[in-house]
């Protein structure tokens, strides 16, 4: 076993280019954007810095004097903690790295890798595991080995489309997906995205998210991902991989883990990077839980992530990384940094890390040859991280006919460059669909929804109509970051570190949301706001039009058919949210329903929103939830408001009707004894959204799952149906193989469950049957997510539901065995149609 010292590795003395990077030399800032500490680059820093003060940033004007940039810290440390070794030994150490299976259908790319690393020299080895710089808008590079044929790959961000280039989709972002519940959606949406991604030679899509998970509802990033709920998350994460990895894409899942707020993500000053302390079990049923979907289905990559767990980095956890990952998940693939999270050099290469990014390299590099040289770091490491690397290129086929890395993906797009169009006609009926599924209807009275040839139709709010600008300047332009309908010197303040303590501004108000902010942003072509199909649909049905996008108090015409009223609620990356609500939308929703009786808001929403300051008014007779819809929106709002189509949208969250209903509402900040040392203590465990909310018995406003469509359906003959009895695949513990995923028994199907789905309704609609188990362990939540099937049924039509539940849907993970536990007991199973409206229950003895 691993002695508590080695665990120091993580972080050794200063000098052998080990040290915290809090106390290295450089910032942050320059390791992930090296162009920075050019002259080019520090010539756009000033830049930068002077827009940011002229843009009269509230929040850093509003910082103390000698403040840190990072929560505004200015205490003294009076007893506090100076030195990391007080958390030394709270992650375990797990050494050595495991090296690349190289089972099943990953045994052919061991044996090619193998050969191809063993006519690498030490130099080229060493220069495979970092970034490198490129003439693309690639964020990551690595370097090509030409006297080998390897012509090097192109990382491109992200999960919900190709940012920063010309000639691709953007996609609706992950809570968008999450909304639909909806599989085959995701999958056509991965093969839509995978082959874009593919046409422009990108290697590898930084992306799907699974973390944040959205532990802290104002967390900057939770829209990237797909929902709270691990089952929900899992099973889209899964889609997303095979469909963009069976276009020849590798997918980089993030981050791994635990990276659940904006705020101290990364080190600064003296502040080392905000640690995520989450106990085994929680870590195992909540957290890993997408993760080890992601890794079953296959994914090629994962980025680890920027802040610590147990106080030890994501990008230096052997726990992590050699351990779960590596060795409990069986991973085949490599392991890259989330940009700019390497702190240590020694300690990463052997906690189980494969390369940096983005380079150039100040751990590794020629410091790396030094570490083989002398010792500190075994050949192996080097070879096994390399092996992995390449290994999984070819398992995807990359070194056959895969188009040229970053083709068509220039630096400045305003500058001459060869086309290439990524967009393929057959994904416009994805990306439609799309937008259209994770729009969620939660209020309609007095038949407001859908519209009735309106006459007279009035349109308020900044959210309707696209901004005023579309341009895709070079550099870390707004257009690169999805933020023209944001302030971007506020978005660059948070992005590098200086983020307004008290959060980010709640809306973006110079126009609507196709996706939200930061890397995961994405590249905005030909995008059809909600006012652009509106005015087209007014049109051709000679509809009379007023609108206001400015006003908050505008003027109203009363005999108006319907008022819309579109607000935002906006997320970026580098900055956590100010507000789970905001008062201007709300004041400008108020104020028109004070004089229209017809009043149906919509709020593109990056995130939860609360909506009780206006809820109730008698005359807001419908609410939307239209979430980050992608290029597709307005088309998506349009049939939906017009019964085109139907709502068929359910929440992937839990909307409270208080901030204080929720268990973690904002981000953990610096304090006390840890002002050098941010703790961000999970203490709520598993029990996070519904979980929490059955827990404590809190009546949300609207429940985990909720949402109306055109229609209503009925739930009849539930069957619970045991698998036959066979001593060992209902024995307590699973027993097989660890294969990509885990232990291969874990993914058999112990229970079948049907149901009958009935549209009692007048139209046609889907409805999304979800099944929640209720597992007899003390301690274990009141239910949880285990199953959903989206259907269409016509009116009038009834349809067969089924859901599977395998091995790890009915387990606990066992902290002793460190194994997943299947319970002896009475499971409860709930069949509905959300988390809080289950007519059908039964119950299974195992
Ligand atoms: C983000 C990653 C992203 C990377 C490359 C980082 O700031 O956290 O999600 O993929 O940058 O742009």
């Amino acid at each position: 076993m691993a002695s508590y010292k080695e665990e120091r590795v993580d972080f050794l003395p200063p000098g052998d280019g080990a040290k915290p990077a809090a106390a290295a030399g450089g910032s942050w800032i320059t390791r992930k954007f090296p162009f920075l500490a050019t002259k080019k680059g520090k010539v756009i820093t000033v830049i930068v810095i002077l827009v940011i003060i002229s843009g009269g940033l509230a929040g850093l004007a509003a910082l103390p004097k000698g403040g840190s940039g990072n929560g505004g810290v200015t205490e003294t440390i009076v007893d506090g903690i100076t030195s990391d070794s007080h958390f030394y030994g709270q992650s375990p150490p797990v050494y050595p790295a495991p090296e690349m299976p190289g089972t099943g259908p990953w045994a052919d790319s061991l044996a090619k890798a193998r050969s191809f690393v063993a006519n690498m020299t030490l130099a080229e080895k060493v220069n495979i595991t970092a970034g490198a710089s490129s003439n693309t808008s690639c964020p990551g590079f690595v370097p090509a080995v030409p006297r080998l044929g390897f012509p090097g790959m192109c990382l491109g961000d992200a999960g919900n489309g190709l940012r920063a280039t010309d000639f691709v989709s953007s996609w609706p972002s992950g809570i968008h997906v999450g909304a639909s519940w909806n599989k085959e959606l995701t999958q056509k949406r991965g093969s839509g995205m995978g082959g874009e991604f593919r046409t422009k030679g990108v290697n590898v899509l930084l992306g799907p998210v699974v973390g944040p998970a959205g532990r802290v509802v104002l967390s900057g990033r939770n829209w990237e991902g797909f929902s709270i709920d691990p089952y929900l998350a899992g099973q889209l994460v899964s889609e997303t991989v095979t469909a963009v990895q069976a276009a020849g894409v590798i997918t980089s899942t993030k981050h791994f883990i635990g990276n659940e707020q904006e705020t101290h993500r990364n080190p600064s000053g003296d502040i080392e990077s905000v640690s995520s302390n989450i106990d085994d079990q929680t870590l195992h049923e909540l957290y890993l839980w997408p993760f080890q979907d992601a890794v079953r289905a296959g994914s090629g990559n994962m980025m680890c992530s920027y802040q610590r767990v147990n106080n030890s980095y994501g990008c230096a956890n052997s726990k992590l990384l050699n351990g779960i990952l590596k060795t409990e998940l069986g991973f085949e693939g490599w392991v890259v940094t989330d940009w700019g999270a390497q702190h240590a050099g020694v300690a990463t290469a052997l906690a189980g890390l494969d390369m940096m990014m983005p380079g150039p390299d100040r751990f590794w590099g020629s410091n790396l040859e030094t570490m083989i040289k002398n010792g500190s770091v075994p050949e192996a490491r080097l070879n096994d991280m390399v092996t992995r690397i390449i290994a999984t290129w070819y398992h995807f086929g990359q070194d056959k006919a895969f188009p040229r890395p970053g083709i068509g993906m220039p630096t400045d797009l305003t500058k001459a460059h060869q086309i290439v169009d990524a967009r393929n006609i057959s994904s416009r009926s994805t990306l439609f669909d799309g937008a259209l599924e994770g729009h969620v209807l939660v209020k309609n009275i007095r038949n407001a929804l859908p519209l009735e040839k309106p006459r007279m139709l009035s349109i308020f709010g900044y959210s309707a109509k696209n901004p005023d600008r579309n341009t895709p300047t070079g550099g870390l332009s707004a257009w690169t970051f999805g933020t023209e309908s944001f302030n971007h010197s506020e978005f660059m303040g948070g992005f590098f570190g200086t983020a307004d303590p008290g959060g980010s501004t709640p809306i973006a108000q110079y126009g609507t949301l196709y996706s939200g902010g930061g890397s995961g942003a994405t590249s905005q072509g030909t995008v059809i706001s909600p006012f652009d199909a509106l005015v087209q649909r007014a049109y051709d049905d000679t509809t009379a039009l007023f609108w206001d996008f400015t006003n908050g108090e505008p003027p109203v015409v009363p005999v108006s058919d319907a008022c819309f009223v579109f607000g935002n609620a906006y997320a970026t990356e580098g900055a956590d949210r100010r507000g789970a609500r905001d008062d201007y939308t709300d004041g400008l929703v108020l104020h028109v329903a004070n004089r229209c009786n017809n009043t149906i808001v919509i709020l593109h929403n990056a995130g939860i929103r609360l909506v009780d300051q206006f809820i109730d008014h008698p005359n807001v007779t419908a609410l939307i939830f239209a979430h980050l819809p992608g290029e597709a929106s307005g088309k998506a709002i349009v049939s939906l408001l017009y019964g085109d189509s139907y709502p068929s949208g359910k929440l992937p969250y839990t909307l409270a009707k208080n901030e204080s209903d929720y268990p973690v509402l904002g981000p953990d900040r610096a304090q006390g004894q840890f002002l050098r040392f941010p703790q961000s203590n999970f203490t709520e465990g598993v029990f996070v959204d519904y979980r929490h909310f059955d827990a404590k018995n809190i009546t949300p406003r609207y429940e985990f799952g909720f949402g109306l469509g055109y229609t209503t359906f009925n739930y009849s003959n539930l069957s619970v149906q045991k698998d036959s009895p066979d001593a060992t695949k209902f024995a307590e513990l699973p027993s097989g193989p660890i294969r990509v995923g885990g232990q291969t028994d874990l993914w058999d199907i112990l229970v079948t469950v049907t149901a009958d789905v009935r549209n009692v309704g007048q139209r046609d609609g889907a409805e999304v049957a979800q099944l929640y188990l209720g597992i007899p362990v003390e301690g274990q939540p009141v239910r949880q997510l285990r199953g959903f099937e989206k259907v269409v049924v016509n009116a009038s039509a009834t349809t067969t539901v089924k859901f599977e539940l395998t091995r790890r849907d009915l387990s606990v993970w066992d902290v002793i065995r460190q194994k997943w536990r299947l319970p002896r007991g009475e499971y409860k199973v709930e069949v509905g149609g959300s988390s809080r409206d289950l007519p059908l229950v039964s119950r299974v003895v195992i």
